[in-house]
């Protein structure tokens, strides 16, 4: 039987608004209450959701027994917290992207998911998309073969948030941890998830926030303050796993780049597919190389049907309809190669696992 499931969605900032759109739209969701320390935004989002209570502490949010889950939509720095009260509140669990600031933390969460029973979907929303789903049914048919390479670059050339996102404390690190996530899971996950064996990774400060960059826009947190940049302008990694494929990965905030640049890019012995920027499967046949295209309605990553698949599925799994795609256990490992690449920086050695 399929039951409503009655959420709350803690934090209410820029991305809530698209896990609030998405619940609406899901027949068997229901937006109950809605959190956020800014009292006014948290107002303001029930009003034009028509949610009918509004908190400024999530503690009070979780004490309501007709809750039955919760997307944490907050700065990093309180997932982990936040995520260990909802599941000992008896809620199953959305946690935006990253699951953390550090694999401790990280640790303390699955255990909370272990004794509590209920569900932690990590938000890697990527694994939700339409491409993603189609690159991992043939890569798990045996497609590409065996992938032994892949590479993922997410550079902006001017593109510091600001706020809390260049705030170390609130954040745990810069671009690496907050868009750096979205493209290492994608393609640990299109590999199998293989255990990581060592990590080799550097770490720039350089150029600051450039906050001084006039005549040309750039995204910026709800609560943009340039002042404070204690994070990372730029980070690259190589990750060699036991199976002996390799990840070669470059992200940032702001680089002397020419153009911003998303790429997504896997190897294997019988075939290759680039997920960004625009899906594309690479193969050979009869002695020949092969470009093949298909035929689909967004060849990139859809922001908004992504999300609409990501919680469509959470609230399935809610419903017991099935396992969660993105696993606390992975949100885990992905902490492990963050901190990995950040550890490997400071010390300007390799990390061994
Ligand atoms: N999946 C994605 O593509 C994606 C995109 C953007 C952001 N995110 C993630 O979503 C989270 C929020 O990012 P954002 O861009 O919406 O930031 P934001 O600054 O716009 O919103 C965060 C909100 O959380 C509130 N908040 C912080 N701590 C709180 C607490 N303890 N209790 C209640 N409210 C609290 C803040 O007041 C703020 O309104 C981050 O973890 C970020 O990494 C994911």
């Amino acid at each position: 039987m399929t039951n409503t499931i009655r959420i709350g969605v803690i934090g209410a900032g820029s991305i809530s608004e698209m896990h609030l759109q998405s619940y609406k739209k899901n027949p068997h969701a229901e937006l109950v209450a809605v959190c956020d320390l800014n009292e006014e935004r948290a107002q303001a989002k029930a009003g034009k959701h028509g949610i009918p209570h509004a908190y400024t502490d999530y503690e009070a949010l979780l004490a309501d027994p007709e809750i039955d889950a919760v997307s944490i939509c907050t700065w990093n720095d309180s997932h982990a917290a936040i995520s260990i009260a909802a599941l000992q509140a008896g809620k199953h669990v959305l946690c935006e992207k990253p699951l953390c600031r550090t694999v401790e933390e990280a640790l303390q969460v699955e255990r909370a998911v272990r004794h509590s029973g209920k569900t932690l979907q990590v938000g890697f929303v990527r694994r939700y998309s339409a491409n993603t789903r189609i690159v991992k049914e043939m890569a798990d048919h045996g497609e590409f073969g065996d992938i032994y390479y892949a590479k993922a670059s997410c550079i902006r050339k001017l593109g510091n948030p600001g706020g809390w996102f260049s705030d170390i404390e609130r954040s745990g690190g810069g671009p690496l941890i907050d868009v750096g996530v979205h493209v290492i899971d994608l393609c640990w996950y299109l590999m199998g998830r293989p255990k990581v064996k060592s990590i080799s990774g550097n770490a720039y400060k350089k150029l600051g926030n450039r906050a001084n960059v006039r005549n040309l826009a750039y995204y910026k947190s709800s609560d943009y303050n340039a002042e404070r940049n204690t994070v990372e302008d730029m980070a690259n990694a190589l990750i060699r796993f036991e199976n002996g494929a390799s990840l070669f990965v470059d992200v940032s905030f702001t680089l002397h780049a020419k153009a911003d640049e998303l790429t997504v890019k896997l190897y294997g012995e019988k075939g290759g597919v680039e997920l960004e920027p625009e899906l594309t499967f690479v193969t050979e046949k009869y002695d020949t190389i092969l470009n093949m295209i298909p035929q689909i309605n967004n060849r990139s990553f859809d922001f908004t049907a992504g999300f609409q698949d990501e919680i469509d599925f959470f609230v399935d799994v809610c419903n017991g309809v099935k396992p969660t795609l993105s696993p606390v256990e992975d949100g885990v490992e992905m902490m492990k190669m963050l901190c990995g690449i950040y550890e490997s920086a400071a010390t300007g050695e390799e990390i061994r696992f």
